[in-house]
């Protein structure tokens, strides 16, 4: 007015402010909120859509697959450069192990095979060496050092033989048998080396069939694991053969010795070939590799526990396929 310059302020009141403020937080909740929600859903939807090749892979190739990966999986369907990509390098290693396998397979096999005539040719001469009336004291003991090397041989050689045999899958497993029958028969194989340690040894078995099995394989097996049992046993000690049914869908066998036990180190070792434990007890560490390879071919499951100088309990369990 005048000359005179005012400042004209307009403001609200603070009670229209508070309902403009209150107004826009319902907008907020109302409308912002469900939207975060569908926003949140169509991620989780889209997610799993994309990501399904990737469960795909997961599951048919890793988590179904079973060592060696013989079963054919169908191609991934996938515009997904990175998925496909992903399915084929993972087949395409599958492969190579699958092949390195197959290649060590056959070296064995081979191996054992062309090992054995030369043992066999040679045993047969040092035999007509022995027979040889000419010969003195002192030669006639170093061909008997010579002829026990040779035995030693064909024995690791006709072990393996035996691994590769199972492994290539030589054998059938179609006969039913009463285990309590095969274990008294190794344990009467056994038996003067039973006698010999002074060692008690206990079977309770219930009279219990299993099917889809070879019964020369499971002989071999519960001979490794008895021969161990006695083996490894101090003297005077004692081997108990038990059994447990679980509702008709396993049954096991254990069998337990008072020995000198196994230490948790050397525990994950023992089932591999020429693995042993001290090198004062005479052995090829072959056993329970033999007993590996039975068990994996008839679909047994092994258990192992062991305390140092207690003993050590083998849990040999039969599934609804055999039962
Ligand atoms: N019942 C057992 N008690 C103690 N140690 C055992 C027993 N069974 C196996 N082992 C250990 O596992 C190793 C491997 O066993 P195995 O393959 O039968 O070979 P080997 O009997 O020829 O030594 C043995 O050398 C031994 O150290
Ligand atoms: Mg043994």
């Amino acid at each position: 007015m005048g000359n005179q310059s005012y400042l004209l302020e307009i403001g609200k009141k603070t009670a229209s402010i508070n309902a403009d403020a209150r107004a826009l937080q319902q907008t907020a909740i109302y409308i912002l909120l469900p939207l975060a929600l569908v926003i949140l859903l169509i991620q989780i939807v889209y997610n799993r859509y994309l990501l399904k090749p990737l469960g795909y892979i997961i599951r048919s190739r890793l988590l179904k697959a079973g060592f060696p990966f013989n079963q054919q999986v169908g191609k991934l369907k996938s515009s997904t450069y990175d998925f496909l990509y992903l399915d084929e390098s993972i087949s395409r290693l599958m492969q190579q192990i699958n092949y390195a396998f197959e290649k060590e397979r056959e070296f064995s096999s081979n191996a054992s095979h062309e090992l054995m005539t030369p043992i066999s040719i040679l045993q047969s001469k040092i035999e007509n060496l022995m027979a040889d009336d000419g010969l003195t004291d002192g030669q006639y003991k170093k061909l008997e050092a010579t002829m026990h090397i040779i035995r030693r041989l064909k024995k690791i050689v006709n072990a393996l033989l035996l691994i590769s045999r199972v492994e290539n899958s030589q054998f059938a497993h179609q006969d039913v048998l009463k285990l309590n029958e095969i274990i008294e028969q190794a344990v009467e194989e056994l038996q003067h080396r039973v006698a010999q340690k002074e060692i008690t040894l206990q079977i309770q078995l219930s009279p219990v069939s299993v099917k889809n099995v070879n019964r020369d394989l499971l002989f071999q097996l519960f001979y490794n694991i008895i021969n161990n049992a006695i083996k490894f046993n101090k003297t005077g000690g004692s081997i108990y053969i038990t059994d447990q049914q679980l509702n008709y869908k396993s049954y096991t066998v254990f069998i337990e010795d008072s020995g000198i036990g196994i230490d948790e180190q050397q525990l994950g070792e023992i089932f591999y070939r020429f693995k042993k434990g001290t090198t004062r007890i005479e052995g090829y560490g072959l056993g329970l590799a033999i007993v590996d390879s039975i068990a994996r071919h008839e679909g047994i499951i092994l258990n192992v526990e062991s305390q140092k100088e207690k003993g050590t309990k083998f849990g040999i369990i039969f599934g609804e396929n055999h039962l």
